[in-house]
Parts: structure tokens; sequence; C-alpha cells
């Protein structure tokens, strides 16, 4: 055997060779970097949503809660480093847009982006490059050309999400309910939608009598930070796209910025945890 070393370990050789720059533009190698290190955080971030799944079939709602508090921290690296990219300016880019946009590449593609979507619950917020109207997710899975890369999408689409995981614990915790339980099997969950006036009224309870629930409580809380650090992402990955190539259209075959501007303002309006934010309405509403 080899020896270890720091180097071996991280196999550097590898890593630190997979930055192919496509063009001479001295501003490339901080385009591929980013969208490098963004992957590996991305699949951290799949490792990680699995584990909290895991949790929560088992029951163990602290343990979910730990996992998804180091989740949220990733979310928050990932939400800061829009920073870094912001400092390309339109005409650093401009000189090696087409290289590396050619033959529709686009982060659209991103299947760990959607991976992660869907272990959060997000299957529906999307629009059709073509129509503009929105559209299920499982349905432009297709536009991915790879039959390998539908399945595995399609696969994890079917899969449940952390809120439903979270939903069959409620459904476990509060049989008197009328919550439907979740399984972690035998479903498949491509149209797993949340808003059912059942799980508000456990949310409500919960969050009514926080000393009784207090570890649900908590776990409703981390997930609201989820879906707001989610919800940021999104701006801030439009608010640098703006700046960076206002409104011309993206390499994918969207519109660009509207595309954008049409999710990102969506995500505020319907909501992947619905019933955490009727709590909230609830509680203000005086209910
Ligand atoms: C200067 C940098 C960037 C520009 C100009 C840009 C532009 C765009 C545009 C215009 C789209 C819409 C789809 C299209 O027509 O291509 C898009 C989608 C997307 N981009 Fe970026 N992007 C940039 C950086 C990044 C980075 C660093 C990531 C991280 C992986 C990323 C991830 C994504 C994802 C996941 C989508 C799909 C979003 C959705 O469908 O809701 N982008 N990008």
């Amino acid at each position: 055997m080899s020896e270890n070393t720091y180097s071996s370990y991280l196999h550097l050789d590898t890593l630190l060779s997979a930055q192919d720059c496509a063009t001479d533009a001295d501003s490339e190698l901080l385009f591929l970097t980013i969208h490098q290190a963004k992957e590996l955080w991305f699949k951290l971030m799949i490792h990680e949503l699995e584990g909290a799944r895991r949790a929560l079939y088992a029951g163990d709602e602290l343990r979910a809660y730990k996992i998804l508090s180091r989740v949220h921290q990733i979310q928050l690296v990932q939400i800061r480093t829009w920073d870094v990219l912001s400092t390309l300016s339109p005409t650093e880019f401009q000189v090696f847009r087409e290289s590396v946009g050619r033959d529709g590449a686009s982060g659209f593609q991103s299947i760990q982006n959607r991976e992660i979507e869907f272990l959060l619950g997000e299957k529906r917020r999307i629009r059709s490059f073509d129509t503009g109207e929105s559209v299920r997710q499982v349905d432009v899975i297709a536009m991915h050309k790879d039959p390998v890369v539908q399945e595995r999408l399609t696969r994890r689409c079917a899969e449940p999400s952390i809120y439903d995981a979270t939903l069959n614990l409620l459904a476990q915790r509060f049989p008197d309910a009328g919550i439907e339980p979740r399984p972690a099997q035998g479903r498949d969950y491509t149209d797993s939608m949340a808003d059912d006036p059942r799980v508000f009224a456990v949310w409500k309870r919960i969050y009514d009598d926080q000393d009784a629930h207090m570890s649900l409580f908590q776990l409703g809380e981390r997930l609201i930070d989820l879906e707001d650090a989610f919800r940021r992402w999104r701006f801030r990955h439009l608010t640098t796209v703006a700046r960076v190539i206002g409104r011309s259209t993206g390499t994918g075959g969207s519109a660009g910025l509207r595309y954008l501007q049409q999710t990102a303002i969506e995500g505020m309006e319907d909501f992947l945890y619905p019933e955490l934010w009727q709590v909230r309405n609830a509680i203000f509403e005086g209910q």
C-alpha cells in the first residue's frame, strides 16, 4: 500500500487537475472553480439530507435537527460565494461566455442541484422555456438528453422529501390528528404536495405549546431556515446574473433573467413547507 499523505488522501492530483479552462481568459478560472466548488458542496448536502431523512424515518428528530443544522450552514456558505462570483464584470465574462456556454451548457443542467430540490420537497416550481408556464419538475426531466440522468432524476423525484419524512413523523406522534402516513418505501412521491389543514393544526399545537413539543418545534424552525436560505440562494443567483449578463438570454435556452425572476418570486408565494408558514399567519391573526 502506498504511503498515506495529505495529498494522496485528498486525491489532490485528480482534484487540482480538473480546472481545465476552455479559454485563456483571466477570469475563467474563477468561474470554473466556483462551479466546481458548488458541485462539491451539493454532493455533501445530498449526503446530509439523505441522513436527515433516515433519522426522521427512524423517529429521531433530534438527530435530524443536528444534521439539518449542518445543511443550513452549507447553504449559508453557498449564498456567500455569490459575492465572489459577483466580482466578475460583464466584459470579463463576455470574453469566455460563448465558449463555456457552447452547445446549451448551463447551470440548468446541474443534476445535483435538482436532486437537492427534490430532497427539500421542491417538485413543481419550474417554468417551461417554451411557454413560460409553471410546470412540474418531473415533466422537464426529459430536457436532460442522457437517459441515465433522466432515470436518476425520475427516481429521485419519486422519493420522499425531508418534509414527507417529517409529516410521517407527525402522523406517528399525533395519531389522533388524521395526518396521512408517508412511508419511506412503496409509494411514489412525484406529486407529493403538502398543504393540509390537519398538518397545519398539528404544527399549530406544537407552536402553541413549545415546552411540551420542544424537539418538534426546533425541527419546524430548522425547516424554515432551510426554505429561507433556499429562497435567498435563488435571489443571489438572480442578482448575480443581473449584474453579469443583464437581460440577455440564458445559454441553456431560457429567457435568462426573466426566467430566474419568475422562479425566485414564485418561491415567495408557493411554499415548500406551507403549513409552517400558515402557522406564522395564524399567530399574528390571533387564531
Ligand atoms: C456568471 C455566472 C452565471 C450566470 C450568468 C448564470 C446564468 C443562468 C441563467 C441565465 C440561467 C437560466 C437557464 C438558462 O437559460 O441557462 C441559469 C440557471 C441556473 N444556474 Fe446559473 N448562472 C451563473 C452561475 C451559476 C452558478 C455558479 C451556479 C451553481 C451551480 C448556477 C446554477 C444554476 C442553476 C441550478 C440553474 C437552474 C435554475 C432553475 O431552473 O431554477 N449558475 N443560470
